[in-house]
């Protein structure tokens, strides 16, 4: 199999973390160009990659002077509609960081560009990597709680970054990630279309199910520097009649660092970071399963993993453009149930926005 050459736009936080990923799915794939507008932070990440990579200031370029088979988008969300629609039409493969973009239009254009190049496109949703989550859904699968009827995700942590204003280590100069975060702008939102996206795709990869219905409440609790919410809690009613919730957060973190629970026909499950336990109704006590070895980096890893087996073996995506369009429908969905004070309503096709669903009723009542 030939080695899958990469160029990553974008050398900020992401950059360098997909880059080590990268470096751990050596040779199927190789990081052989990177780009930023920051001359310091292309420098940085070449000389932690540590053999040559071709240094490039923005994408057009490293589309013209690069010999890439594959583009790692780790750019801010503002950015990622353009780039995507750049690298189908250079007929590249395409992984994307969250969100895939900040509005439905941009949605629609990125799936033409990829209808039209054929591209391969993966939405780099790296907590579906998460060993617990894997194994959950191999039991959900396996039918062994019966039907499942509710489902929690939980993404919310402490966010202190504003505050620093720092990344999380030195990556060379440039702009602070805090700085285009806190510009609804370039963020499109707030936490619900960044942290929130985890708990969004973690939702619907447990339900396995089309969300129909959605409402929201979202506030700003602790983080200053925002001028959009910190802090959601989200309602998903889906096809079948099952029930989601989201929670999540940049002003606290959960107790435990639980993940997501699921209520089914004959059990409960919760899932955390390494932890997944699960309790048959009746039964006096909760059965663990043994610890899973978890960090962020294997989830990123794995991401990468998947992403080569989708491009080089053929394999189906778990994180398709349509599982990314649905996720961001969903969100912008969330926020318009949360200002318009009501349930919005889900088209079947993800790049068409909710209606309000039940206004009239909600007015009346
Ligand atoms: N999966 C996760 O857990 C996770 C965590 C953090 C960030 N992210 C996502 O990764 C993406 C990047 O976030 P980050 O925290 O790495 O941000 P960052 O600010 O650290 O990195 C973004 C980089 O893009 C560069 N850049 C800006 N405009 C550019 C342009 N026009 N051309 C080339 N380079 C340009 C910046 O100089 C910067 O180095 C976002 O989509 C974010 O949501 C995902």
């Amino acid at each position: 199999m030939e080695t899958l050459r990469v160029g990553i736009v974008g050398a900020g936080w992401m950059g360098h973390v997909h880059a080590r990923a990268w470096a751990e799915n050596a040779p199927r794939g190789e990081v052989v160009a990177v780009a930023d507008v920051s001359a310091e932070r292309v420098k940085h990440l070449a000389a932690e990659i540590g053999r040559d990579v071709h240094s490039f200031a923005d994408l057009e370029g490293m589309l013209d002077g690069a010999e890439i088979d594959a583009v790692d988008i780790c750019l801010p969300h503002h950015l990622h509609t353009e780039a995507i629609v750049a690298a189908a039409r250079a007929g590249k493969a395409i992984l994307c960081e969250k969100p895939l973009c900040t509005n439905l239009d941009d949605a629609a254009a990125v799936r033409a560009a990829l209808q039209q190049s054929g591209s391969v496109f993966m939405a780099a949703h790296n907590q579906l990597f998460q060993p617990s989550l894997i194994e959950a859904r191999r039991l959900l699968a396996s039918g062994a709680l019966g039907r499942p009827f509710v489902f929690r995700s939980i993404e919310a942590v402490q966010n202190r970054g504003f505050a620093s204003g720092r990344h999380q280590r030195d990556i060379g100069g440039g702009e602070s990630p805090w700085v285009w975060r806190a510009d609804v702008a370039r963020m499109g939102g707030g936490e619900v279309i960044d942290t929130g996206w985890h708990a969004a795709y973690r939702l619907l990869a447990l339900a396995e199910d089309r969300p129909v219905e959605v409402s929201a409440m979202m506030d700003r609790y602790a983080v200053k520097q925002l001028a959009a919410e910190d802090t959601g809690v989200i309602l998903v009613r889906f096809a079948s009649g099952a029930i989601g919730e989201m929670l999540t957060s940049w002003a606290f973190g959960p107790v435990g660092n639980w993940h997501f629970e699921v209520g089914a026909e004959h059990g409960s499950m919760a899932g955390g970071q390494g932890r997944l336990v699960h309790q048959l109704h009746g039964w006096p006590e909760p059965v663990e399963f043994a610890p899973f070895t978890h960090t962020l980096a294997l989830t990123f890893a794995s991401e990468v993993t998947h992403f080569l087996d989708v491009v080089q073996r053929g394999e189906a995506s778990q994180a398709s453009f349509d599982h990314a369009a649905r996720v961001l429908q969903l969100t912008l969905a969330a926020y318009a149930a949360a200002e318009g004070h009501c349930v919005v309503a889900l088209p079947e096709d993800p790049t068409l926005p909710g209606v309000p669903a039940t206004s009239g009723e909600l007015a009346r009542a």
